[in-house]
């Protein structure tokens, strides 16, 4: 089915007019939004919270789960965490695909380090598991590579510079669709 008789059937089952100024990028990103939902297994509010929110407190142990699957997507793209606390995080792939052609990791950038670069020499890494020993000033925190059904929690202090830090999966090809923003506020 193409784009635009999925359009055409949202428009008609919503018996709604869309006109045609719906730009389709819109449409696109609502159905990847919902398909993310339902593969989260826990309530969206319930999630945020696990995943740092508003509300925590600086100086708390802030505990994040986050789900990789076989779609190649984590269940999350964005925790919140303030300077002093200590970050418990739960990655679990929950895919069937051999580790070999699906691994996952999750693996924590420094503030400023330059994403694509560190990502483009991490996928070449096979003989590291794709984390580069080299390259290893530029991570904050990592899990382990893991094949599917495995789990791992690691624990690490938050950053003590504020700001926007990147998160990804350094299986080579996954970064595209495997990453995120871990944001530290003061
Ligand atoms: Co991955």
């Amino acid at each position: 089915m193409n784009y635009r008789s999925l359009a055409f059937l949202a428009c008609s089952s919503l018996l709604f007019s869309c006109g045609n100024e719906a730009p389709p990028a819109a449409e696109s990103s609502t159905e990847t939004v919902i398909e993310a939902e339902e593969n989260t297994p826990v309530p969206s509010s319930e999630s945020e919270e696990i995943n740092g929110s508003e509300d925590a407190a600086p100086g708390d142990t802030l505990f994040v789960e986050i789900e990789a699957n076989d779609q190649m997507k984590y269940s999350t793209d964005r925790i919140d965490a303030y300077i002093g606390q200590v970050v418990s995080l739960t990655l679990k792939n929950v895919g069937e695909m051999p580790k070999e052609a699906m691994g996952h990791n999750w693996t924590l950038l420094r503030k400023g380090a330059d994403f694509q670069d560190y990502a483009s020499k991490a996928m070449l890494a096979k003989e590291d598991d794709f984390l580069p020993a080299d390259l290893m000033g530029e991570v904050v925190a990592h899990t382990a590579l893991l094949g599917p059904g495995e789990t791992e929690t690691i624990t690490f202090e938050v950053p003590e510079e504020a700001g926007p830090y990147k998160f990804l999966c350094t299986f080579p090809g996954h970064f595209g669709t495997m990453q995120g923003l871990f944001f530290v506020r003061q």
